[in-house]
This record gives structure tokens, C-alpha cells and sequence, in this order.
């Protein structure tokens, strides 16, 4: 399948917010399927920013540490789930690989099996793991432009270009 790519300019850090919730609410509508996303771009791209509202729309309370130091944040998800009129529980994992050293630190991490089961998993930094990371429904790069952030957005699975589709076109033109 050949990526979809979306280019958007992100005035300030609450456009950054506003496109995080409105991808992680699209995704509510389909919360048993598995989800990754990737979050590239040089420190201080807004990475944290997009992961931290993403979690926010699904429904996190509390503090929201950036797993730069942990390595990995958890959380436990309860998404209302408008078929079965019940709530559907699944995690959510916020990683950063910014400290690892060597790319084969993936493989003694565990975190292949964690990104693998079910629920979300936000990935900072995942070029420090190179190829081994598996396939990312969606990756969202950032970069500085000037005070703003340039973003493009590359939806590689049918997930994630379902996702990228139910945007508000006001998002999209931005
Ligand atoms: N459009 C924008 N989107 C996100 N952050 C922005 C934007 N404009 C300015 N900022 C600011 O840039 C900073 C982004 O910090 P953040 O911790 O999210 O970056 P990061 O990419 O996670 O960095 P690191 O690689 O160190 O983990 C914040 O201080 C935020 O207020
Ligand atoms: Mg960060």
C-alpha cells in the first residue's frame, strides 16, 4: 500500500493539540484495532505536545510524564463503544526512544511484544530503533518553521489512512 501524505502548518502548540485529539478521536470509532504511531522530528519538534493531547482526548487524567527518562508510560484506556453500548478497556503506551544507544536495544526491551498486543502505542524517537520497529499505521514528522511547526503526516495502513480521512477538512487545508 502506498503511504498517503498529509502536509499541514501548525501555527502554535494548540493547533498541534487540536490535530492529535481529533486523530485520536477518529480512532475511538475503532478501538479494538491496534494502533501505532510514530513521532519524529529534532528535540523540542512538539512530539511530547502531540502525544500528551492525543492521550488527553482518549480520556487520561492526571499528570502526563514524557517517558523520556522511563523509557515507557502506560495507561489504561476505557473507550465508550457505541456498538456493544459498553466500554471496550485497552492500554496506552507513550515511549521514547531517545536514549537508546544502539537500535538492538528494541530487541531486548520487550517493547516489540508491547506495541504488538492490543490498544495505542505513541513512538518518540523511533529511528533510534531503525527498521526493527514494525510497520506504523501513522507517522507524524515536525519540524520548526520559524515560531510554527511544519507536519506532515504519512498514513501507511488502512488504519491509519481512515484516520487521516475523517479530519476535519478544516484541518486538513491547514
Ligand atoms: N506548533 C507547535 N506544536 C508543538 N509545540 C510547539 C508548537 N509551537 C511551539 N511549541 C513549543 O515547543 C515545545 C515542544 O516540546 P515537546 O516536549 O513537545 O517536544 P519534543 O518533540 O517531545 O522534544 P523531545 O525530543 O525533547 O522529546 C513546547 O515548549 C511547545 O510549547
Ligand atoms: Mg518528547
Amino acid at each position: 500500500m502506498s503511504p498517503v501524505a498529509l502536509k499541514l502548518q501548525l501555527a502554535d502548540e494548540h493547533d498541534t493539540e487540536t490535530l492529535a485529539s481529533a486523530l485520536a478521536l477518529a480512532w475511538t470509532q475503532h478501538p479494538a484495532q491496534r494502533l501505532l504511531i510514530t513521532l519524529d522530528g529534532d528535540l523540542g519538534a512538539g512530539k511530547t505536545t502531540f502525544a500528551r493531547a492525543f492521550l488527553r482526548a482518549l480520556g487520561v487524567q492526571g499528570r502526563i510524564k514524557s517517558p523520556s527518562f522511563s523509557l515507557l508510560e502506560e495507561y489504561s484506556l476505557d473507550i465508550p463503544d457505541l456498538q456493544f453500548k459498553g466500554t471496550l478497556q485497552t492500554p496506552a503506551y507513550h515511549i521514547d526512544l531517545y536514549r537508546f544507544s544502539d537500535p538492538h536495544e528494541w530487541d531486548d526491551s520487550g517493547l516489540r511484544d508491547v506495541v504488538g498486543g492490543p490498544g495505542v502505542s505513541l513512538v518518540e524517537w523511533p529511528q533510534r530503533a531503525q527498521g526493527l520497529l514494525p510497520l506504523a499505521d501513522l507517522s507524524v514528522h515536525l519540524e520548526p518553521a520559524g515560531e510554527q511547526r511544519r507536519c506532515t503526516l504519512h498514513a501507511r495502513t488502512e488504519l491509519g489512512q481512515r484516520l487521516v480521512r475523517t479530519l476535519p477538512e478544516g484541518l486538513k487545508s491547514g
